[in-house]
């Protein structure tokens, strides 16, 4: 009997249980159908999908359509996992426009939706989950936001930070999120809202204390060399071996030649 569909009642209840949740980006049918054998629950087409896919030097140009089209493609893998879509940057400024946008990602095959952001967009987020779409939140350095901030700064240094991701958290929760990613949070800090919050915390470069944790799959595996990123540590060297490969199979024709 093949095991039960993960959906994110499952993710919310492996906090209780206390099964750490390994989350890892794909943007297309290969990456999510070999995330999915490799038993990863939480496959996020990220819009991170604007950097390590499609070239835009941060995530502030992904559009509705580059996401619906990756999303798509994504989710004829069927995976048994739960498979959340980032909302592009702008696409849920307002309650109506969130709640749009965010049925046009479940159309296209997103089982759950994901944006950045507490207190400000807790009234979308109350009518995403209304309208019957899981969501799960995203706090702590907001790449969206990278514009508006100058650059990628962790957060929670400061009391006023950590208070502010403190009452952003307690927004999700009670606006209906089933999950909050942090991303670069300080560890001491990641640690008190995992401990504050009834739903599991999923963090990236955020310390070990998490319910889980999410990487972008090509950093994983060190298919991006030219980023050069603090927070994780390749476990394969991918495009270094895609490179001599390559050139072995050049070398090969040119000698058959
Ligand atoms: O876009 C993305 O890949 C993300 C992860 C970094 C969590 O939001």
């Amino acid at each position: 009997m093949n095991p039960p569909k993960i959906t994110a009642e499952t993710i919310r209840a492996m906090k209780a249980s206390g099964e750490k949740i390994a989350a890892l980006t794909a943007y297309d049918f290969p990456m999510t159908r070999l995330l999915d054998q490799a038993g990863i629950p939480f496959i996020l087409v990220g819009d991170s999908l604007g950097m390590v896919v499609l070239g835009y030097t941060d995530t502030t140009s992904v559009t509705m359509s580059e996401m619906e089209h990756h999303v798509r493609a994504a989710a004829r893998a069927q995976p048994r996992a739960l498979l959340v879509a980032d909302m592009p940057y702008h696409s849920y400024d307002t309650v109506e426009h969130a709640v749009e946008n965010a049925k046009r990602l479940a159309r296209a095959g997103a089982e759950a939706v994901k944006a950045e952001g507490g207190r400000a967009i807790s009234e979308q987020v109350r009518a995403i989950v209304a309208a019957g779409i899981p969501f799960c939140g995203h706090l702590g350095m907001l790449p969206q936001s990278v514009r508006e901030e100058g650059g990628y700064h962790v957060k929670g240094k400061n009391e006023p930070e950590h208070q502010a991701l403190l009452a952003d958290a307690d927004a999700l929760v009670e606006a209906g999120a089933f999950a909050i990613v942090l991303e670069l949070v300080t560890a001491a800090v990641a640690k008190e809202l995992t401990q504050r919050v009834s739903v599991p915390t999923i963090g990236i470069g955020s310390g070990k204390d998490c319910d889980g944790q999410v990487l972008v799959t090509p950093d994983l595996l060190g298919m991006l060399p030219w980023y050069n990123l603090k927070h994780v540590k390749p476990r394969l060297n991918a495009a270094e071996q895609m490179r001599t490969v390559v050139a072995e199979w050049k070398e090969g024709i040119s000698k058959r030649g």
